[in-house]
C-alpha cells in the first residue's frame, strides 16, 4: 500500500454542544470552536472531526437529522461552517463532518413524505411493514420482527397514519433510510458532493455497515435474559454493504484532486470485513471504526472492566489483521464511549500518569489516533448521582427500561451509568477554572464536572509534565518518526496482566513501546533485553530527574543511554525507547 496523508495524521473529535460556547445560550457553537482552532493547531493535530451540527431536533443530538444540507441554529450558520472550514485550511489542518445517513430525523421532510400513505413516491425511501402475519396492528409481539433497537425496546414503531411499522435500528425519532431504493442512494451522494464542494474534507460515517439489511427481514436470536432479538445477523455488514460503499467512493470519492478522509463507523465489523472495507484497491474507505475492545462485556451496562489480556488480545488481532492490507483507526474513547482515564486508568491516584500511559501506548499502535475532546485534558467521567443530571437519550431511555419493565433498583442502574453512560464523555469542555470551566457564560446544558478547578487546559498547557503536553509529543513524534505511522506491529508479553509491551519497526529504526498500565511497580520480562541496551529513550510519561530543557522529554536532542534499558517500570509509567539497527545486525 502506498503511504497515504492520513496514516500520520492525528484526528480530534470535537461534540460541538459541549466544546465552546460563544453565545451564552449553554451549548457549544460553531464560533465558539472557531475562537479555539488556535488551540488544536498548537496541539499539532492534523484533522477535525465535527460530531453533527444540521438542523435536528437534537433528540440525539444531532445524529437525528432533519436538513443534510444546513447547520442548526443552535450551532451557527451555513456561513459560519465555511468561515471555520477556511481558517480549518489557513491553520493547516482538515475537517470531516458526520454523515448520519443510515436513518434520518422522524422529523425529516423525506419521512413526512413517506408516511403520509402507503402509495407516496417516498414511501419506499424507508423500511414499512404489516404487523405479523396473523396479529393486529399494536398487539404485543405483532412488530414484523422481534428486533431490539439500540436504544431500548423494539426496533418498530407503529405509525397510526397508515396502520403500519416502520423500521429504526436505533430511536424511534430515527427511522432508517432504505438503501436498496436507488433515489436514496443518489439523495446521499449528492448531498455528499455538495459538502466536499464546499471545502470539507471527507466524512465519519455513521453506522455505516449498518445501511444494507438482508431484506427477507429474519428474525434474530434472543439472547438469554434479554425480551428481544438481535438484530446483528440481519443488519450488520448486510448483502449489499460493499456493494453500496464502492458505488459510494465511484460517485463521490474517486476522482476528486483534495485529498479526503473517509471514515466508517462500524459497530460489529469483523477484521476480515474490515479488510475488505479498507483495502485502497477495493476503493470503499480508508479506515473503520471497530467496537471488539470497547464492547468486551455479555452486554453495554455492566461493570465489567476488561483484563489487560483480552484488550491486548483483542487490539493485537485487530493489528496482525490489517498488517498486509488495510487500515486502523485507534481509539478508547469519543462521544459513545466513558471516558479513557476513567474506564481503564485510575483516574484517582494516578490520573496524570495512567492519561498519559494509555496515550502512549494507543498511538504507537499501526493506524490513525482518534483524540477525543478533553481527553488531552485527562479529564474524567461525570460523577451524576441524580437521573436529572443525564440527558442522553440512551442513557435515559436505559433508566427507564431497566428500572420499569426490569424492575431493577434505581441506585443500582445509576451505579452502572455512572461507569458507562455516554453522557461520561459529554460535560463541558473544561478550558480554565473560571465559572462554567471557562465552556459559557451561561447554563450549560448538561453539568460541568466540578474537577474542572483542578482539570483544565489553561492548567494543562502551563505545565510541562502534564497530560496535554504528552498529547502535544506524541502527535509530533508521529510526524518525526516515519516507524510510527508505517512500522510494522509485534506485540510481546501477550499473557502479563500489567505491562502492555510491543515493537514497531521500519527498516532499520525499531521502537519499543513499554506501558504499565497498573498501579504497581512491575518489571517488564521482554525478551533479548540486552539487545536493547545503548538505546535511546525517546518518551517517558514521568518527569526526568536532569531535565536539559522541557523540550527535551521528547524529539530533543538525542543522547542514548549507555547500558542496558530500565525495565522496571512505576505504576502507570510508559515508555518508548529507539534504536537503529545496520542491515547485517538484523
Ligand atoms: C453512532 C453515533 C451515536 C449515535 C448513533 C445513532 O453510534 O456515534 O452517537 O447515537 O450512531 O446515530
Amino acid at each position: 500500500m502506498s503511504d497515504k496523508w492520513w496514516q500520520s495524521a492525528v484526528v480530534y473529535q470535537i461534540y460541538p454542544r459541549s466544546f465552546a460556547d460563544s453565545d451564552g445560550d449553554g451549548i457549544g457553537d460553531l464560533r465558539g470552536i472557531l475562537s479555539k482552532l488556535d488551540y488544536l493547531a498548537e496541539l499539532g493535530v492534523d484533522v477535525i472531526w465535527l460530531s453533527p451540527v444540521y438542523p435536528s431536533p437534537q433528540d440525539d443530538n444531532g445524529y437525528d437529522i432533519t436538513d443534510y444540507q444546513d447547520v442548526d441554529p443552535l450551532f451557527g450558520t451555513l456561513a459560519d461552517l465555511d468561515r471555520l472550514v477556511v481558517e480549518v485550511h489557513r491553520r493547516r489542518m482538515r475537517i470531516i463532518l458526520d454523515l448520519v445517513v443510515n436513518h434520518t430525523s422522524i422529523e425529516h421532510t423525506w419521512f413526512a413524505e413517506s408516511r403520509s400513505s402507503t402509495d407516496h413516491p417516498k414511501r419506499d425511501w424507508y423500511w414499512w411493514r404489516p404487523p405479523r402475519a396473523g396479529m393486529a396492528a399494536g398487539e404485543p409481539g405483532a412488530e414484523p420482527t422481534n428486533w431490539s433497537s439500540a436504544f431500548s425496546g423494539p426496533a418498530w414503531t407503529l405509525d397510526p397514519t397508515t396502520g403500519e411499522y416502520y423500521l429504526h435500528l436505533f430511536s424511534h425519532t430515527q427511522p432508517d433510510l432504505n438503501w436498496e431504493n436507488d433515489e436514496v442512494r443518489g439523495a446521499v451522494y449528492a448531498m455528499m458532493r455538495w459538502w466536499l464542494d464546499r471545502g470539507v474534507d471527507g466524512f465519519r460515517m455513521d453506522v455505516i455497515n449498518l445501511i444494507s439489511k438482508d431484506p427477507s427481514l429474519p428474525d434474530g436470536p434472543v439472547t438469554a435474559g434479554r425480551l428481544l432479538g438481535d438484530t446483528s445477523e440481519a443488519v450488520v455488514s448486510g448483502p449489499r454493504i460493499h456493494e453500496f460503499l464502492q458505488e459510494m467512493h465511484r460517485e463521490v470519492v474517486a476522482g476528486r484532486p483534495e485529498p479526503l478522509l473517509m471514515v466508517g463507523e462500524m459497530p460489529g465489523v469483523t477484521v476480515q470485513d474490515a479488510r475488505l472495507f479498507t483495502d485502497p484497491d477495493r476503493g470503499e474507505v480508508d479506515m473503520v471504526f471497530q467496537f471488539d475492545h470497547v464492547s468486551m462485556g455479555p452486554y453495554k451496562w455492566n461493570n465489567q472492566s476488561p483484563r489487560l489480556t483480552d484488550l491486548k488480545a483483542s487490539l493485537g488481532r485487530w493489528q496482525t489483521g490489517l498488517a498486509e492490507t488495510g487500515w486502523n483507526s485507534l481509539y478508547l474513547s469519543n462521544h459513545d464511549q466513558p471516558r479513557v482515564v476513567s474506564r481503564f486508568g485510575d483516574d484517582s491516584d494516578y490520573r496524570v500518569e495512567s492519561a498519559t500511559a494509555l496515550a502512549t501506548v494507543l498511538h504507537l499502535h499501526r493506524g490513525t489516533p482518534y483524540v477525543y475532546q478533553g481527553d488531552e485534558l485527562g479529564m474524567t467521567n461525570a460523577t451524576f448521582d441524580n437521573i436529572d443530571d443525564y440527558r442522553d437519550i440512551e442513557s435515559l431511555n436505559h433508566f427507564a427500561y431497566a428500572t420499569g419493565t426490569v424492575g431493577e433498583s434505581p441506585e443500582d442502574v445509576l451505579t452502572i451509568m455512572r461507569l458507562v453512560s455516554r453522557d461520561n464523555a459529554r460535560t463541558p469542555m473544561q478550558w480554565d477554572d473560571s465559572p462554567n470551566a471557562g465552556f459559557s457564560a451561561g447554563e450549560p446544558w448538561i453539568p460541568v464536572n466540578p474537577n474542572y478547578v483542578e482539570i483544565n487546559a489553561a492548567a494543562a498547557r502551563a505545565h510541562p509534565d502534564s497530560v496535554w503536553h504528552h498529547y502535544r509529543k506524541l502527535i509530533e513524534l508521529r510526524h518525526t518518526e516515519p516507524a510510527v505511522a508505517l512500522g510494522d506491529f509485534t506485540m510481546l508479553l501477550p499473557a502479563d496482566e500489567r505491562v502492555y509491551a510491543f515493537t514497531r519497526r521500519l527498516a532499520e529504526v525499531e521502537l519499543l513501546v513499554l506501558g504499565n498500565l497498573s498501579g504497581d511497580s512491575v518489571t517488564a520480562d521482554i525478551p533479548d533485553a540486552d539487545a536493547w541496551a545503548g538505546s535511546e529513550l525517546i518518551s517517558v510519561n514521568y518527569p526526568r530527574a536532569a531535565r536539559r530543557s522541557p523540550t527535551t522529554h521528547m524529539g530533543g536532542v538525542r543522547q542514548p543511554a549507555p547500558g542496558p534499558i530500565a525495565l522496571t517500570l512505576r505504576p502507570w509509567e510508559a515508555r518508548i525507547y529507539r534504536r537503529s539497527r545496520p542491515p547485517t545486525l538484523a
